[in-house]
Protein backbone atom coordinates (compact mmCIF):
# COMPACT_ATOMS: atom_id res chain seq x y z
CA UNK A 1 0.00 0.00 0.00
CA UNK A 2 1.17 4.07 -0.81
CA UNK A 3 1.27 5.88 2.16
CA UNK A 4 -0.49 8.12 2.71
CA UNK A 5 -2.56 7.53 -0.52
CA UNK A 6 -4.06 4.29 0.25
CA UNK A 7 -4.89 4.72 4.22
CA UNK A 8 -8.34 4.78 4.30
CA UNK A 9 -10.85 7.08 6.02
CA UNK A 10 -12.80 5.69 7.72
CA UNK A 11 -15.61 7.66 10.28
CA UNK A 12 -18.80 7.21 12.15
CA UNK A 13 -19.20 11.27 11.52
CA UNK A 14 -18.10 11.72 15.19
CA UNK A 15 -14.80 10.20 15.09
CA UNK A 16 -12.45 10.07 11.75
CA UNK A 17 -9.49 7.80 10.90
CA UNK A 18 -7.28 8.80 9.12
CA UNK A 19 -3.44 8.63 7.60
CA UNK A 20 -1.05 11.04 10.29
CA UNK A 21 0.22 14.14 8.94
CA UNK A 22 3.77 15.52 10.30
CA UNK A 23 0.90 18.02 12.06
CA UNK A 24 -0.21 15.15 14.63
CA UNK A 25 4.08 14.87 15.63
CA UNK A 26 3.75 17.88 17.97
CA UNK A 27 0.14 16.47 19.61
CA UNK A 28 1.15 12.80 19.28
CA UNK A 29 4.70 14.12 21.09
CA UNK A 30 2.62 15.76 24.09
CA UNK A 31 0.06 12.90 24.77
CA UNK A 32 3.22 10.85 25.62
CA UNK A 33 4.51 12.63 28.21
CA UNK A 34 0.72 11.78 29.72
CA UNK A 35 1.65 9.58 33.05
CA UNK A 36 -1.40 7.61 32.70
CA UNK A 37 -0.05 6.75 29.22
CA UNK A 38 3.36 6.26 30.41
CA UNK A 39 1.80 3.87 33.17
CA UNK A 40 -0.02 1.26 30.65
CA UNK A 41 2.11 1.13 28.05
CA UNK A 42 5.56 -0.24 27.55
CA UNK A 43 8.86 1.73 28.40
CA UNK A 44 12.04 1.18 27.63
CA UNK A 45 14.94 3.13 29.02
CA UNK A 46 17.24 4.06 27.57
CA UNK A 47 15.90 4.22 23.88
CA UNK A 48 17.49 3.04 21.26
CA UNK A 49 17.24 3.27 17.37
CA UNK A 50 15.13 -0.40 17.30
CA UNK A 51 12.78 0.52 19.89
CA UNK A 52 11.28 3.00 17.40
CA UNK A 53 10.60 -0.74 15.98
CA UNK A 54 9.45 -1.91 19.19
CA UNK A 55 6.99 0.77 19.53
CA UNK A 56 4.61 -0.90 17.03
CA UNK A 57 4.00 -3.26 20.01
CA UNK A 58 3.11 -0.54 22.04
CA UNK A 59 6.79 0.95 23.14
CA UNK A 60 6.89 4.33 24.71
CA UNK A 61 10.09 5.62 25.44
CA UNK A 62 10.54 7.62 28.31
CA UNK A 63 12.18 10.20 28.37
CA UNK A 64 9.96 10.70 25.31
CA UNK A 65 11.84 12.89 22.82
CA UNK A 66 10.32 15.19 20.18
CA UNK A 67 12.18 12.71 17.73
CA UNK A 68 10.43 9.63 18.68
CA UNK A 69 7.11 11.02 18.10
CA UNK A 70 8.47 12.66 14.26
CA UNK A 71 10.41 8.77 13.88
CA UNK A 72 7.15 6.75 14.91
CA UNK A 73 4.68 9.09 13.21
CA UNK A 74 6.78 9.75 10.16
CA UNK A 75 9.01 6.34 9.24
CA UNK A 76 7.86 3.75 11.34
CA UNK A 77 3.98 3.91 10.53
CA UNK A 78 4.16 4.72 6.81
CA UNK A 79 6.45 1.71 6.66
CA UNK A 80 4.06 -0.73 7.99
CA UNK A 81 1.19 0.21 5.89
CA UNK A 82 3.60 0.15 2.92
CA UNK A 83 4.59 -3.55 3.90
CA UNK A 84 1.14 -4.69 5.32
CA UNK A 85 2.66 -5.37 8.72
CA UNK A 86 0.83 -2.71 10.83
CA UNK A 87 -2.10 -0.43 9.75
CA UNK A 88 -1.88 2.87 12.61
CA UNK A 89 -4.73 5.82 12.17
CA UNK A 90 -4.89 9.10 13.70
CA UNK A 91 -7.90 9.93 15.29
CA UNK A 92 -9.77 13.10 14.41
CA UNK A 93 -12.24 14.76 16.86
CA UNK A 94 -13.91 17.91 17.01
CA UNK A 95 -11.48 18.86 14.32
CA UNK A 96 -8.51 17.81 16.32
CA UNK A 97 -5.40 14.81 16.40
CA UNK A 98 -6.37 13.10 19.91
CA UNK A 99 -4.44 9.84 19.57
CA UNK A 100 -3.60 7.03 17.57
CA UNK A 101 -4.87 3.35 16.97
CA UNK A 102 -3.39 0.84 14.88
CA UNK A 103 -3.31 -2.93 14.33
CA UNK A 104 -0.56 -5.25 13.64
CA UNK A 105 0.63 -8.97 12.95
CA UNK A 106 -2.44 -10.64 11.19
CA UNK A 107 -0.77 -13.71 10.31
CA UNK A 108 -3.27 -16.68 10.36
CA UNK A 109 -6.29 -13.96 10.36
CA UNK A 110 -5.48 -12.85 13.73
CA UNK A 111 -4.06 -10.37 14.79
CA UNK A 112 -3.94 -7.00 17.74
CA UNK A 113 -5.09 -4.14 18.11
CA UNK A 114 -3.34 -1.00 20.23
CA UNK A 115 -5.13 2.38 20.81
CA UNK A 116 -4.43 5.79 22.95
CA UNK A 117 -6.03 8.73 22.99
CA UNK A 118 -4.77 12.01 24.54
CA UNK A 119 -6.14 13.04 28.64
CA UNK A 120 -8.13 16.07 27.04
CA UNK A 121 -10.53 14.12 25.13
CA UNK A 122 -11.25 11.23 27.57
CA UNK A 123 -14.13 9.75 28.81
CA UNK A 124 -16.32 10.99 25.74
CA UNK A 125 -15.93 7.74 24.50
CA UNK A 126 -13.99 8.22 21.25
CA UNK A 127 -11.83 5.09 21.48
CA UNK A 128 -14.81 3.43 21.98
CA UNK A 129 -15.95 4.72 18.63
CA UNK A 130 -12.25 4.24 17.09
CA UNK A 131 -11.91 0.92 17.52
CA UNK A 132 -15.14 -0.26 16.71
CA UNK A 133 -14.17 1.63 13.24
CA UNK A 134 -10.70 -0.33 13.38
CA UNK A 135 -11.87 -4.01 14.37
CA UNK A 136 -15.03 -3.54 11.45
CA UNK A 137 -11.74 -2.95 8.96
CA UNK A 138 -9.94 -6.01 10.11
CA UNK A 139 -12.35 -8.19 9.57
CA UNK A 140 -14.53 -6.69 6.84
CA UNK A 141 -11.26 -5.29 5.05
CA UNK A 142 -7.84 -7.31 6.40
CA UNK A 143 -10.39 -10.77 6.06
CA UNK A 144 -8.94 -10.99 9.81
CA UNK A 145 -11.26 -13.78 11.89
CA UNK A 146 -9.96 -12.67 15.39
CA UNK A 147 -8.79 -9.54 16.56
CA UNK A 148 -6.95 -9.53 20.04
CA UNK A 149 -6.65 -7.13 22.81
CA UNK A 150 -4.10 -7.04 25.87
CA UNK A 151 -3.21 -4.69 28.63
CA UNK A 152 -1.61 -4.69 32.05
CA UNK A 153 -4.21 -5.57 34.90
CA UNK A 154 -5.58 -2.77 36.49
CA UNK A 155 -5.66 -0.91 33.13
CA UNK A 156 -9.62 -0.78 33.35
CA UNK A 157 -10.32 2.21 31.11
CA UNK A 158 -9.09 -0.15 28.31
CA UNK A 159 -10.98 -2.99 29.73
CA UNK A 160 -14.05 -0.97 29.44
CA UNK A 161 -13.68 -0.18 25.62
CA UNK A 162 -12.47 -3.42 24.72
CA UNK A 163 -15.54 -4.68 26.67
CA UNK A 164 -18.16 -2.44 25.13
CA UNK A 165 -16.83 -3.11 21.07
CA UNK A 166 -17.40 -7.13 21.98
CA UNK A 167 -14.06 -8.33 23.18
CA UNK A 168 -14.87 -11.21 25.75
CA UNK A 169 -13.32 -14.09 27.23
CA UNK A 170 -10.66 -12.28 29.36
CA UNK A 171 -7.85 -14.09 30.94
CA UNK A 172 -5.14 -12.95 33.11
CA UNK A 173 -1.63 -13.64 32.15
CA UNK A 174 0.39 -13.57 35.42
CA UNK A 175 3.67 -12.03 34.39
CA UNK A 176 2.58 -12.07 30.32
CA UNK A 177 3.31 -8.49 30.05
CA UNK A 178 6.87 -6.52 29.72
CA UNK A 179 7.71 -3.04 30.93
CA UNK A 180 11.55 -1.28 31.15
CA UNK A 181 12.39 -5.29 31.91
CA UNK A 182 9.68 -5.38 34.62
CA UNK A 183 7.13 -8.18 34.14
CA UNK A 184 3.56 -7.24 34.74
CA UNK A 185 0.41 -9.17 34.99
CA UNK A 186 -1.25 -8.79 31.60
CA UNK A 187 -4.79 -8.96 30.49
CA UNK A 188 -5.84 -10.16 26.90
CA UNK A 189 -9.71 -10.71 25.59
CA UNK A 190 -10.41 -11.42 21.74
CA UNK A 191 -13.30 -10.71 19.42
CA UNK A 192 -14.26 -12.70 16.56
CA UNK A 193 -15.76 -11.84 12.90
CA UNK A 194 -19.30 -13.38 14.07
CA UNK A 195 -19.42 -11.21 17.12
CA UNK A 196 -21.80 -8.59 18.05
CA UNK A 197 -19.61 -5.66 18.41
CA UNK A 198 -21.81 -4.83 21.78
CA UNK A 199 -20.67 -5.96 25.33
CA UNK A 200 -21.13 -9.27 26.61
CA UNK A 201 -22.06 -10.18 29.98
CA UNK A 202 -22.34 -7.62 32.36
CA UNK A 203 -19.92 -4.81 34.66
CA UNK A 204 -21.54 -4.13 37.42
CA UNK A 205 -21.28 -0.65 39.06
CA UNK A 206 -21.14 0.02 43.19
CA UNK A 207 -23.80 2.65 43.54
CA UNK A 208 -23.69 4.03 47.00
CA UNK A 209 -26.91 3.41 49.07
CA UNK A 210 -28.04 5.37 51.39
CA UNK A 211 -29.50 3.49 54.73
CA UNK A 212 -30.68 4.27 58.32
CA UNK A 213 -26.94 5.73 60.32
CA UNK A 214 -24.72 3.54 57.58
CA UNK A 215 -24.15 3.80 53.54
CA UNK A 216 -23.16 0.88 51.37
CA UNK A 217 -20.83 2.36 49.30
CA UNK A 218 -17.74 0.90 47.19
CA UNK A 219 -14.48 -0.11 49.08
CA UNK A 220 -11.52 1.72 49.15
CA UNK A 221 -7.83 1.07 49.63
CA UNK A 222 -8.12 3.56 52.46
CA UNK A 223 -10.24 1.09 54.10
CA UNK A 224 -7.63 -1.68 54.21
CA UNK A 225 -7.21 -1.72 57.74
CA UNK A 226 -10.16 -1.91 59.08
CA UNK A 227 -10.90 -5.55 56.77
CA UNK A 228 -7.36 -6.63 57.81
CA UNK A 229 -8.84 -6.07 61.33
CA UNK A 230 -12.50 -7.42 60.69
CA UNK A 231 -11.12 -10.54 58.34
CA UNK A 232 -8.47 -11.32 61.08
CA UNK A 233 -10.79 -11.56 63.77
CA UNK A 234 -11.51 -14.71 65.74
CA UNK A 235 -15.11 -15.06 64.62
CA UNK A 236 -14.69 -14.29 61.34
CA UNK A 237 -11.76 -16.47 60.70
CA UNK A 238 -14.14 -19.13 62.16
CA UNK A 239 -16.90 -19.24 60.47
CA UNK A 240 -15.64 -18.31 56.87
CA UNK A 241 -12.74 -20.78 56.85
CA UNK A 242 -11.35 -20.26 53.64
CA UNK A 243 -9.90 -16.53 54.46
CA UNK A 244 -6.08 -16.42 54.67
CA UNK A 245 -5.08 -16.59 58.08
CA UNK A 246 -3.59 -14.92 59.77
CA UNK A 247 -5.07 -12.30 57.49
CA UNK A 248 -2.71 -9.80 56.26
CA UNK A 249 -2.73 -6.24 55.16
CA UNK A 250 -1.56 -6.97 51.87
CA UNK A 251 -4.63 -9.58 51.83
CA UNK A 252 -7.05 -7.02 52.69
CA UNK A 253 -5.71 -4.27 49.67
CA UNK A 254 -5.77 -7.70 47.40
CA UNK A 255 -9.76 -8.57 48.53
CA UNK A 256 -10.46 -4.72 48.17
CA UNK A 257 -8.58 -4.26 44.40
CA UNK A 258 -10.16 -7.50 43.15
CA UNK A 259 -13.59 -6.26 43.80
CA UNK A 260 -13.49 -3.99 40.89
CA UNK A 261 -12.08 -7.28 38.58
CA UNK A 262 -15.30 -8.77 40.32
CA UNK A 263 -17.92 -6.19 39.03
CA UNK A 264 -16.23 -5.62 36.01
CA UNK A 265 -16.53 -9.56 34.81
CA UNK A 266 -20.23 -9.24 36.09
CA UNK A 267 -19.47 -12.05 38.65
CA UNK A 268 -19.71 -9.75 42.03
CA UNK A 269 -20.55 -6.55 43.51
CA UNK A 270 -19.56 -5.87 47.00
CA UNK A 271 -20.16 -2.91 49.12
CA UNK A 272 -18.47 -1.27 52.23
CA UNK A 273 -20.81 -0.83 54.63
CA UNK A 274 -19.42 2.76 56.09
CA UNK A 275 -20.97 4.59 58.74
CA UNK A 276 -22.81 7.30 57.62
CA UNK A 277 -21.58 10.24 59.94
CA UNK A 278 -17.64 9.01 60.02
CA UNK A 279 -17.77 7.02 56.62
CA UNK A 280 -15.63 4.29 58.85
CA UNK A 281 -15.98 0.85 57.25
CA UNK A 282 -18.28 -1.41 59.62
CA UNK A 283 -18.24 -3.90 57.64
CA UNK A 284 -18.70 -5.76 54.18
CA UNK A 285 -21.79 -7.23 52.15
CA UNK A 286 -21.90 -8.50 48.45
CA UNK A 287 -23.62 -10.67 46.07
CA UNK A 288 -22.18 -13.02 44.26
CA UNK A 289 -22.25 -15.84 41.82
CA UNK A 290 -23.39 -13.34 39.51
CA UNK A 291 -22.39 -14.80 36.12
CA UNK A 292 -23.63 -18.31 36.62
CA UNK A 293 -23.68 -20.28 33.12
CA UNK A 294 -26.96 -22.39 34.17
CA UNK A 295 -29.05 -19.43 35.59
CA UNK A 296 -27.80 -16.00 35.26
CA UNK A 297 -30.96 -14.67 37.86
CA UNK A 298 -29.74 -16.00 40.95
CA UNK A 299 -27.04 -14.01 43.33
CA UNK A 300 -25.55 -15.36 46.58
CA UNK A 301 -25.14 -12.68 49.80
CA UNK A 302 -22.26 -13.08 51.66
CA UNK A 303 -21.42 -10.39 54.82
CA UNK A 304 -19.38 -10.14 57.68
CA UNK A 305 -18.93 -6.96 60.01
CA UNK A 306 -15.95 -5.42 62.00
CA UNK A 307 -16.33 -6.74 65.62
CA UNK A 308 -16.46 -3.50 66.98
CA UNK A 309 -19.63 -2.66 65.22
CA UNK A 310 -21.86 -6.28 65.51
CA UNK A 311 -24.69 -6.45 67.61
CA UNK A 312 -26.55 -3.03 66.12
CA UNK A 313 -28.58 -4.73 63.55
CA UNK A 314 -26.73 -2.91 61.08
CA UNK A 315 -25.84 -6.20 58.83
CA UNK A 316 -29.74 -7.15 59.12
CA UNK A 317 -30.49 -3.35 57.38
CA UNK A 318 -27.33 -3.32 54.52
CA UNK A 319 -29.24 -7.15 53.68
CA UNK A 320 -32.69 -5.27 53.40
CA UNK A 321 -31.17 -2.66 51.39
CA UNK A 322 -29.45 -4.76 48.64
CA UNK A 323 -32.30 -7.11 48.50
CA UNK A 324 -33.97 -4.93 46.93
CA UNK A 325 -31.27 -2.98 44.62
CA UNK A 326 -30.76 -6.92 43.54
CA UNK A 327 -34.09 -7.60 42.30
CA UNK A 328 -34.70 -4.01 40.85
CA UNK A 329 -34.23 -4.75 37.14
CA UNK A 330 -31.13 -4.09 35.29
CA UNK A 331 -32.67 -1.66 33.00
CA UNK A 332 -33.82 0.22 36.17
CA UNK A 333 -30.04 0.37 37.43
CA UNK A 334 -30.62 -2.98 39.03
CA UNK A 335 -29.20 -6.09 39.48
CA UNK A 336 -32.07 -8.08 37.59
CA UNK A 337 -31.73 -10.96 39.98
CA UNK A 338 -34.99 -13.77 40.74
CA UNK A 339 -33.59 -15.34 43.32
CA UNK A 340 -31.43 -14.61 46.12
CA UNK A 341 -29.49 -16.88 48.61
CA UNK A 342 -27.65 -17.20 51.89
CA UNK A 343 -25.45 -19.97 53.08
CA UNK A 344 -24.04 -20.59 56.42
CA UNK A 345 -23.46 -23.24 58.95
CA UNK A 346 -26.35 -24.36 61.12
CA UNK A 347 -24.39 -23.19 64.63
CA UNK A 348 -23.93 -20.06 62.84
CA UNK A 349 -27.11 -18.08 64.80
CA UNK A 350 -26.19 -15.00 63.57
CA UNK A 351 -25.61 -15.48 60.47
CA UNK A 352 -28.68 -17.06 60.09
CA UNK A 353 -30.85 -15.02 61.86
CA UNK A 354 -30.16 -12.20 59.17
CA UNK A 355 -31.32 -14.20 56.40
CA UNK A 356 -34.31 -15.28 58.24
CA UNK A 357 -35.74 -11.64 59.47
CA UNK A 358 -34.98 -10.65 56.02
CA UNK A 359 -37.61 -13.31 55.04
CA UNK A 360 -35.60 -16.05 53.79
CA UNK A 361 -36.92 -19.22 53.81
CA UNK A 362 -34.61 -22.29 54.98
CA UNK A 363 -34.45 -24.56 52.01
CA UNK A 364 -31.50 -26.54 52.75
CA UNK A 365 -29.22 -28.99 55.23
CA UNK A 366 -26.61 -30.44 53.51
CA UNK A 367 -24.36 -32.62 56.10
CA UNK A 368 -21.10 -31.80 57.25
CA UNK A 369 -20.62 -29.76 54.34
CA UNK A 370 -19.28 -26.13 56.11
CA UNK A 371 -15.34 -26.85 56.96
CA UNK A 372 -14.35 -25.30 60.24
CA UNK A 373 -10.16 -24.78 60.44
CA UNK A 374 -9.90 -27.50 62.59
CA UNK A 375 -10.49 -30.28 60.12
CA UNK A 376 -14.28 -30.32 61.48
CA UNK A 377 -18.10 -29.74 59.42
CA UNK A 378 -20.86 -28.34 60.32
CA UNK A 379 -23.84 -28.88 58.83
CA UNK A 380 -24.68 -26.11 55.83
CA UNK A 381 -27.97 -24.48 55.74
CA UNK A 382 -29.10 -22.66 52.35
CA UNK A 383 -31.92 -19.61 52.95
CA UNK A 384 -33.18 -18.49 49.33
CA UNK A 385 -35.74 -15.34 48.82
CA UNK A 386 -37.75 -15.59 45.66
CA UNK A 387 -38.62 -11.85 43.71
CA UNK A 388 -41.96 -13.26 43.70
CA UNK A 389 -41.95 -13.52 47.81
CA UNK A 390 -41.18 -9.62 48.09
CA UNK A 391 -43.75 -8.82 45.68
CA UNK A 392 -46.37 -10.84 47.47
CA UNK A 393 -44.77 -9.04 50.82
C1 LIG B 1 -7.72 3.60 27.47
C2 LIG B 1 -8.05 4.91 26.72
C3 LIG B 1 -7.59 4.76 25.30
C4 LIG B 1 -9.59 5.13 26.77
O1 LIG B 1 -9.93 6.22 25.92
P1 LIG B 1 -11.31 7.04 26.06
O2 LIG B 1 -11.52 7.86 24.84
O3 LIG B 1 -11.36 7.69 27.38
O4 LIG B 1 -12.35 5.83 26.02
P2 LIG B 1 -13.94 5.96 26.02
O5 LIG B 1 -14.38 7.32 26.42
O6 LIG B 1 -14.43 5.44 24.71
O7 LIG B 1 -14.35 4.89 27.14
C5 LIG B 1 -13.70 4.87 28.38
C6 LIG B 1 -14.60 4.14 29.37
O8 LIG B 1 -13.80 3.71 30.47
C7 LIG B 1 -14.35 4.22 31.68
N1 LIG B 1 -13.26 4.36 32.63
C8 LIG B 1 -12.25 5.24 32.64
N2 LIG B 1 -11.44 5.01 33.69
C9 LIG B 1 -11.95 3.95 34.33
C10 LIG B 1 -11.58 3.22 35.50
N3 LIG B 1 -10.50 3.53 36.19
N4 LIG B 1 -12.37 2.18 35.89
C11 LIG B 1 -13.47 1.83 35.19
N5 LIG B 1 -13.86 2.48 34.07
C12 LIG B 1 -13.11 3.52 33.66
C13 LIG B 1 -15.02 5.51 31.27
O9 LIG B 1 -15.97 5.91 32.21
C14 LIG B 1 -15.66 5.08 29.95
O10 LIG B 1 -16.77 4.27 30.16
P3 LIG B 1 -18.27 4.87 30.05
O11 LIG B 1 -18.36 5.56 28.72
O12 LIG B 1 -19.16 3.68 30.13
O13 LIG B 1 -18.43 5.82 31.19
C15 LIG B 1 -7.36 6.14 27.39
O14 LIG B 1 -7.65 6.13 28.78
C16 LIG B 1 -5.85 6.16 27.20
O15 LIG B 1 -5.36 6.62 26.20
N6 LIG B 1 -5.10 5.65 28.20
C17 LIG B 1 -3.61 5.62 28.14
C18 LIG B 1 -3.09 4.64 27.07
C19 LIG B 1 -3.66 3.28 27.23
O16 LIG B 1 -3.91 2.81 28.33
N7 LIG B 1 -3.86 2.60 26.08
C20 LIG B 1 -4.37 1.24 26.06
C21 LIG B 1 -3.25 0.30 26.31
S1 LIG B 1 -3.88 -1.35 26.38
Amino acid sequence: MRFPEDVPVLSDDVVTLRAHTAADVEPAYRMCQDPVMQEWTTIPVPYLREHAVGYLTEVIPVPYLREHAVGYLTEVIPAGWQANTSWAWAIEYAGEYVGTIDLRDGEGGVGEVGFAVSPEVRGNGVMTRALRLVVRYAFDVLDWKRVIWRAYAGNFASRRVAWKVGFHGLVTILGGGRSRGVRKDEWVATVGRDDELEPKGNWWTVPVLEGDGFRLRPLRESDAQRVQEACGDERTQHWLSGMPSPYSLDDAKGFIGSRSDAAASGEAVAWAIADADTDELLGNVSVFGLSGRMDKTRGEIGYWMHPEARGRKVMTSAVQLLIAYAFRPIEDGGLGRRRLLVRCADVNTASAHVAEVNGFTKVGDERSADPRRDGSYDNLLTYDLLAEDVLRG
